[in-house]
């Protein structure tokens, strides 16, 4: 087992990456200081793993909640259902809330969280490889709302993160390359090694390969730990994390939430976002092909939908939380390996992007 720390002074917490964590209770109930948990999950993960978890937490008033599976079910009004079974079953401050589930789950269950009785303790076990390389770790949890994603939410970090990476073994292969999206992001941004590291081991990934998803996990994670220990709230470097995350989130408001999965929009958002830096000369040809090409690899998309415009783009893109004052900001590539956010965009060039990633 790898224990990494994401550093935020008395708020810091330890993320836990390995094989066969579930069945170490003592990982979890160290963590839990009351008597009383809820376990939020969905309809699709609770047969697999549920009992597995409940049994881990023998001797606590232990009660779950199931949430309809899906990112369209990121709603608010799905969201509040978390809040009637911890009032029914009188859960008071000192309950945990455990989420069990990908970032769906995670992001409403910390959001309730934060929310319930104005705080209360919570736990991740992300069970999706997206939720182990990224939405578990760094305490952005919220829902969306039908005009934007993930528009209301609250910064609240958990008291530990669990990524078992056992729990791949049951993950869809589609969405396992969802997951590669967000990993082959930090690459890009923040560190070339890890990039080229992926290009010589794309397959065993693909495989599910134990040894290989470990390695991806727990570096993926030391390179979001150092963001967000610099910058917790986004208030500038934190920004970096959504590289491809601008046209993505337009991709995914245009289809409609979970048509496209997030990881999906993200790959085909960066490499928009490539294809913008290679066009101000931050990158070369053959590097933004090799961008598109491992993303390919992972049998991710590489091209915006068909019947999405210029305009579609630019009006979905104008409700991003990245846009300051009437200013559309975006997060480019510098070199491979180092990202800016910069909202110095030449109009033309974008719109040629639109062009060029637009699937025929
Ligand atoms: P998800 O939560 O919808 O999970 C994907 C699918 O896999 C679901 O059908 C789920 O039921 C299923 N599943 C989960 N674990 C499984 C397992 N072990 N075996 C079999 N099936 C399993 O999607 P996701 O990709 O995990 O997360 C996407 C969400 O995360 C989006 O809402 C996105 O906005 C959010 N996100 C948040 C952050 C953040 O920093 N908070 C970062 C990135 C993404
Ligand atoms: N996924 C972007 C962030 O956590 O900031």
């Amino acid at each position: 087992m790898q224990v990494l720390t994401v550093n935020l002074d008395d708020r810091s917490y330890p993320i836990y990456i390995g094989e066969q964590l579930l069945s170490q209770p003592g990982l979890i109930r160290q963590h839990i200081r009351g008597r009383q948990v809820c376990v939020v999950t969905n309809e699709t993960v609770a047969p697999l793993y549920l009992d597995q978890l409940c049994a881990a937490l023998d001797g606590y008033q232990v009660d779950s909640v199931t949430l309809p599976d899906g990112e369209s079910h990121k709603t608010l009004d799905v969201w509040a259902s978390i809040f009637d079974k911890l009032l029914s079953a009188r859960h008071n401050r000192t309950t945990t809330l455990i989420a069990l589930g990908g970032g769906v789950v995670g992001d409403m269950t910390g959001f309730a969280a934060a929310c319930y009785q104005r705080g209360v303790d919570f736990i991740q076990i992300p069970t999706t490889l997206l939720s182990m390389v990224d939405s578990s770790v760094g305490g952005k949890t919220g829902v969306n709302h039908p005009l934007g994603k993930n528009m209301i939410g609250a910064f609240y970090q958990p008291l530990c993160v669990l990524a078992d990476t056992s729990l791949l073994t049951t993950l869809p292969a589609r969405e396992l390359s969802a997951g590669i999206a967000e990993i082959v992001k930090y690459g890009l941004i923040s560190d070339y090694e890890f990039f080229v590291w992926l290009e010589n081991n794309m397959d065993q990934l693909l495989a599910g390969d134990m040894a290989a998803l470990g390695y991806a996990v727990k570096r993926s994670c030391e390179n979001k730990a150092d963001v967000v220990a610099q910058d917790e709230r986004e208030g500038g470097l934190r920004a970096i994390l959504n590289l491809g995350h601008t046209f993505g989130h337009a991709i995914e408001t245009a289809q409609g939430y979970g048509n496209w999965l997030h990881g999906e929009a993200v790959a085909a958002g960066m490499v928009m976002a490539a294809d913008l830096s290679w066009r101000r000369g931050a990158i070369s040809s053959e590097e933004l092909a090799r961008v598109i090409q491992l993303l390919q690899r992972a049998h991710l998309p590489v091209k915006a939908p068909a019947d999405m415009t210029p305009e579609q783009f630019m009006e979905l893109m104008g409700v991003d939380k990245k846009v300051l004052d009437g200013r559309l900001r975006l997060v480019l590539l510098e070199s491979m390996g180092k990202a800016i956010v910069t909202s110095d965009i030449d109009p033309g060039m974008l719109q040629d992007t639109f062009e060029a990633c637009k699937a025929n």
